[in-house]
Formats: structure tokens, C-alpha cells, sequence
């Protein structure tokens, strides 16, 4: 029976030659995984540039997600709760993904060579999600990590501090790319698999995924230089900068 269902899975064929539906519902669940994350990325993105508009406006932003509306200090702890909701369905979206990818030498090359040969766009894109996907295996697990248990040190100061002084620039400019590109080229494959939005045409998602990948690269870097332009200004030693943020703006209320 416990071979069976490891067949059925592996092949998509049960014993008794009919389709399983076991690969039909991994699609939904990757499909749903990724859509979810999607959706927070965008959000995220939003909330991050804040910083665009004012420090304070960030740092609202960041007292706000603590739960300030409920508790008058805020609890960062509701930071850390999001962050393992979201590591969880990261983790289950890449296990699902890895279903996808070539898994030795001579898968990779066979695959290479019909992109190669087929000159296929979409091919192209799969290839591009697959790579980001990849690199984001190892960059969004440091930076999630971080934000799970050092929820507290959100805030104008103590990101910027993050950025400039723990040298963060380096994963986030990596990060913002694979997370831009593979956040657009998924929802416009979303919507390619599933059917969403047939009336708009395929050259018309097409023009839609690269406006989100530009608008999202763009809204991203200046967000980005904002937090560097900032924490490049904090060379004061005396200052503790990462845990300054609540003295300068108060608990939030
Ligand atoms: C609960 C989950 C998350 C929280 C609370 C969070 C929060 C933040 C915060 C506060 C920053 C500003 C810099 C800092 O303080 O270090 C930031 C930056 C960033 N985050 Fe997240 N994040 C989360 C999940 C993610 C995920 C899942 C990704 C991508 C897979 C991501 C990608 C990025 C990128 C690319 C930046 C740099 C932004 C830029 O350069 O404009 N974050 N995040």
C-alpha cells in the first residue's frame, strides 16, 4: 500500500493505470503558497518604503504591525508570530517547487539544451523563477530569521542600522532583484495556469509582469537608499542606534 502511494505520486499513475490526482493537488497548494506569498511581498514592499514618505511615518508603520491599535506599547512578538506564518509557507512553497527542478547533472543539460533549441519566452521565464527561486532559498531565510527574533530593532534607526552598519546592503540587493523578478514572472504564470485574467491576452499579462517587476525594482531601490542614506549619518559611537527608535518617537501611541 505505502509503495503504491509512493508509485502514485512519483509517476502520476495509481496501480490501477488510472491519473493520480496527488501531482494536481501539490499544483494547487504551490500555486496557493505562492500566491500568498506574492500578496505579502507586495504588501511588504509598501509598508517597507515608508521610510520614502518620513521616519516617522515608518516607524508608525512598524508599531502598527506590533498590534499599537491594541496595546498601547505595541508587542513585537506579533512581528515574530507573522514571521514564522511566512517562513512556514515559504518553506512549504519551496519543498513543492523542488519538485520542478532538474535533480542531477544530465537533467540540467537536457533541459538547457531545449531552451536552447525552442527559443521559448516562457521557457526563458521559467528558468529566470527557477534561479531566483533558488538563490532565495538561502537570502530570505537570513533576513526572515533576523526578523523573527529581533523584532524590536524595526524602525527608522534600527533598519537603517541594519542596512549600513551590519552590512545587510549586501543580501538586500540580492534579495529585492530575486523576490521582484520571481514575485511577477509566478503571479503572470498564476495566471497562465489557472486561467485568471484569459480576456486580457497573453502580450497584455506579459506587459503587466515586467511593469511590476520595474515598478517594484524601482520603489525598492529608493526605498533601499533611503535606509543607506541614513545610516551612512549614524557614525556617532556613543549612540546605541539599533534601539534608539522608541526613545526618539515614542511607544507609538
Ligand atoms: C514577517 C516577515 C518580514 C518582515 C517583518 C520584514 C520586514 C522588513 C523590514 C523591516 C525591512 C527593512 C530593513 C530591515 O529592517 O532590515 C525589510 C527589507 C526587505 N525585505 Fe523584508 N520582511 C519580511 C519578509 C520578507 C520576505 C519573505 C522577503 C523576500 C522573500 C523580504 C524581502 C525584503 C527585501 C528585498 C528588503 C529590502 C528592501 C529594499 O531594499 O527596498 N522580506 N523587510
Amino acid at each position: 500500500m505505502q509503495q503504491d502511494k509512493i508509485i502514485e505520486s512519483y509517476l502520476g499513475i495509481t496501480p490501477e493505470r488510472r491519473k493520480s490526482k496527488v501531482p494536481a493537488k501539490l499544483d494547487f497548494w504551490q500555486s496557493a503558497t505562492g500566491l500568498f506569498l506574492a500578496i505579502f511581498m507586495i504588501a511588504h514592499m509598501f509598508l517597507v518604503s515608508s521610510i520614502l514618505i518620513s521616519d516617522e511615518a515608518m516607524y508608525k508603520v512598524a508599531k502598527f504591525f506590533e498590534g499599537s491599535f491594541l496595546f498601547k506599547a505595541g508587542e513585537p512578538a506579533i512581528v515574530s508570530g507573522v514571521a514564522v506564518v511566512v517562513i512556514i509557507v515559504l518553506v512549504a512553497h519551496a519543498f513543492l517547487a523542488m519538485r520542478k527542478f532538474p535533480i542531477n547533472y544530465r537533467q540540467f543539460i537536457v533541459l538547457k539544451t531545449h531552451k536552447h533549441l525552442m527559443k521559448h519566452s516562457d521557457t526563458n521565464l521559467w528558468f529566470v523563477q527557477a534561479a531566483t527561486g533558488f538563490a532565495m532559498f538561502f537570502l530570505a531565510s537570513v533576513h526572515l530569521f533576523v526578523m523573527l527574533t529581533q523584532p524590536d530593532t524595526i524602525g527608522p534607526n534600527g533598519s537603517a542600522y541594519r542596512f549600513v552598519s551590519e552590512h545587510f546592503w549586501i543580501l538586500y540587493i540580492f534579495l529585492l532583484f530575486a523576490v521582484e523578478l520571481h514575485g511577477s514572472i509566478g503571479l503572470y504564470r498564476l495566471c497562465i495556469k489557472w486561467g485568471w485574467f484569459e480576456k486580457l491576452g497573453i502580450s497584455n499579462l506579459r506587459r503587466i509582469k515586467w511593469f511590476m517587476s520595474v515598478f517594484f525594482i524601482v520603489l525598492g531601490l529608493l526605498t533601499y537608499g533611503a535606509y543607506v542614506k541614513k545610516g551612512l549619518t549614524q557614525t556617532d559611537s556613543s549612540i546605541n542606534y539599533k534601539h534608539i527608535d522608541t526613545q526618539l518617537y515614542g511607544k507609538g501611541e
